[in-house]
């Protein structure tokens, strides 16, 4: 499997500002790849750099083989793109505008079948400027895909949609890449991130923090699983007593870390044999977003430290 995307040594400066600071990575050919990072990280930046609307200031820049700002009108036709606050002509409706599109690119993408696709197939009448802002994100994607594209950017597709509408483009998004697609998505929803992406790159001030599969990423910076017990302090010393294992308590419940997950059934089994009561337990794993906000709060954290005059 090729790479869609190549990405080495890329740097953006604007004036003195380096929004990108020098970022490498790759997105294999079919598959999804999710860029997060906190506001003003840098993420749209290189999306753009990505789609040939920006120029780089240094690096190399490589996707379906081209060099997006010298190849921008070939890549053009072979790409899918929805713009962070995406915006249309007031008067047109989704299927003027798709069919718009359709002459553009030359493409035979049926306006019905793309509408019905975001589930916006009751709008296709209605004029850009009377739809919702969740419909006009619906259309945006409608369009990205008017011309069969290679390579869809989503930048942040889902955000300010209801549960239901996101979980519609989710669906869409896991259409892309069963067709073997390759999506580049932004988002600050790490939700949407871990459910979705093969592989995810995490960018803080124009620098990538992480990267890797959600797994990976949660394994590598996460903190052990967790085992919740409901039940008196005296579990903490039982368990001290009787396996060694330190257990925390507070408010109600102890909560002792898993090395393994054998752990779990070792504790809960000296807590039965014990007779002492207990309630109920839970266990608890990191998802990808405890891990971003942990680790985008150590940097923010060191960074402020660090520019407080000694
Ligand atoms: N055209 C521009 N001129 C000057 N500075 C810019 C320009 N575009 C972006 N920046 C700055 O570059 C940095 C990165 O911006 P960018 O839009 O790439 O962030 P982002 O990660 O997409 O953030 P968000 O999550 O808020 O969309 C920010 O500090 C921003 O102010
Ligand atoms: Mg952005």
């Amino acid at each position: 499997m090729g790479s869609a995307i190549e990405v080495h040594g890329l740097v953006k400066r604007y004036d003195g500002l380096a929004a990108v600071a020098g970022i490498d990575f790759e997105v294999p050919a079919g598959t999804v790849f999710a860029f997060l990072g906190p506001n003003g990280a840098g993420k749209t930046t290189t999306v753009e750099i990505l789609e040939g609307l920006r120029r780089r200031t240094e690096g190399s820049v490589v996707v379906l083989g081209l060099d997006p700002w010298a190849d921008g009108a070939t890549l053009h036709r072979r790409i899918g793109v929805i713009p962070q606050d995406f915006h249309f002509f007031e008067k047109i409706t989704p299927k003027e505008a798709i069919e718009y599109y359709r002459s553009l690119f030359g493409s035979d993408a049926d306006p019905g079948r793309l509408l019905a696709q975001v589930e916006l197939l009751d709008k296709s009448g209605a004029r850009f400027d009377t739809l919702s802002g969740g419909q006009k994100q619906k259309l945006g994607l409608a369009l990205a895909l008017a011309n069969d594209p290679e390579v869809c950017f989503l930048d942040e597709p889902t955000t300010g949609l209801d549960p239901h509408a996101r979980r519609a483009i989710w669906s869409v998004i896991r259409s892309l890449r069963q067709d073997g697609r390759t999506v580049f998505l932004t988002t600050h929803y790490l939700e949407e991130a871990q459910l979705l992406a093969d592989r995810v790159a995490i960018i803080h001030r124009g620098r990538i923090i992480a990267s890797g599969t959600p797994d990976q990423i949660i394994r590598a910076h996460g903190r052990p699983a967790r085992l919740r017990v409901a039940g008196p302090p005296g579990l903490a010393d039982l368990l001290a007593k009787e396996l060694g294992v330190r257990a925390r308590f507070e408010d109600g419940r102890i909560e002792v870390d898993l090395a393994d997950k054998r752990d779990a059934l070792r504790i809960l089994g000296a807590i039965e044999r014990s007779g002492l009561p207990w309630d109920s337990f839970t266990t608890h794993e990191d998802t990808l977003e405890d891990v971003f906000v942990r680790m985008v709060g150590r940097m923010d954290d060191g960074a402020l430290k660090s520019e407080v005059p000694s």
